[in-house]
């Protein structure tokens, strides 16, 4: 199946990728789902709040949902990290359950990395994992040099990746991320890529066009079996027909 890519308007970025995420997760009887955080996904939690409320899908089949990332902060509830994220964005959808997600105040964060990383795989492994994609092409917190088997790790933030951040962190912007691998990301037997605006319009010709590598993670949803991606009209300004 491969890579199969869908170009919408701005204005239905939302509802077309909450459409292609319930078609996506549809064939499985309790889906384990990964989620993104950041601006590119917020259309879409918000158009399947509003479809779950007015009872046109139900998520009461979907298990516990796993958070790709997080951000290292000291207060767990910082209004920047992706724990406040989710506070807002996912319990905002009726009768979901609360999505799982790293502390980034354990004391130990290899450990608790590695934990979250051990505990999506013993659920079973994700069924469909919903992605952003960073300007630099990381993929969660896998930022550009992380090998394809890389696992669940404590990572450090590249300049690019803390630069985004700042927008919302200011000074105190984090110096390192908790995310899963490319190894449990890229296991999901399902994925949605989300990119919309202009300044990902590079990028996305990078990594669904240019050459697999490490140097782009995203470029290794290329060998995915199962992979859906939808852009607005400007992300996908750059792509090649
Ligand atoms: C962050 C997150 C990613 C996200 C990316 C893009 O660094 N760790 O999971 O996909 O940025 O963010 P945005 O959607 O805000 O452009």
């Amino acid at each position: 199946m491969g890579v199969r890519i869908t170009v919408v308007s701005p204005e239905t970025f939302g509802l077309a990728a909450c459409r292609e995420l319930l078609l996506l997760a549809g064939r499985f009887e309790a889906p384990l789902l990964g989620l993104a955080t950041g601006n590119t996904p917020k259309p879409l939690y918000e158009a399947l709040a509003e479809r779950v409320r007015l009872g046109e899908v139900s998520l009461a089949r979907f298990q516990p949902p796993f958070a790709i990332d997080e951000y290292v902060v000291s207060d767990a509830d910082h209004p920047c990290a992706n724990r406040a994220f989710f506070a807002h964005y996912w319990s905002a959808i009726p009768a979901t359950c609360p999505a799982q997600q790293f502390d980034p105040t354990a004391v130990d964060l290899p450990t608790e990395a590695t934990n979250v990383g051990s505990a999506v795989e013993e659920a079973g492994g994700l069924d469909v994992v919903i992605l952003g994609i960073g300007v630099n092409g990381h993929l969660a917190f896998n930022e550009p040099g992380t090998e394809r088997a890389q696992r669940a790790m404590l990572t450090t933030l590249t300049a690019q990746t803390r630069a985004s951040a700042s927008a919302c962190f200011g000074a105190a912007t984090p110096t390192h991320g908790l995310t899963l691998g490319l190894a449990e990301i890229l296991a999901a037997r399902r994925v949605l890529l989300l990119a919309n605006g202009a300044g990902k319009a590079e990028i996305v010709v990078r990594a669904l066009q240019g050459p697999v590598g490490s140097d782009c993670p995203a470029s290794f949803l290329q060998e995915h079996p199962d992979c859906s991606v939808v852009l607005d009209a400007a992300a996908a300004a750059r792509l090649s027909p």
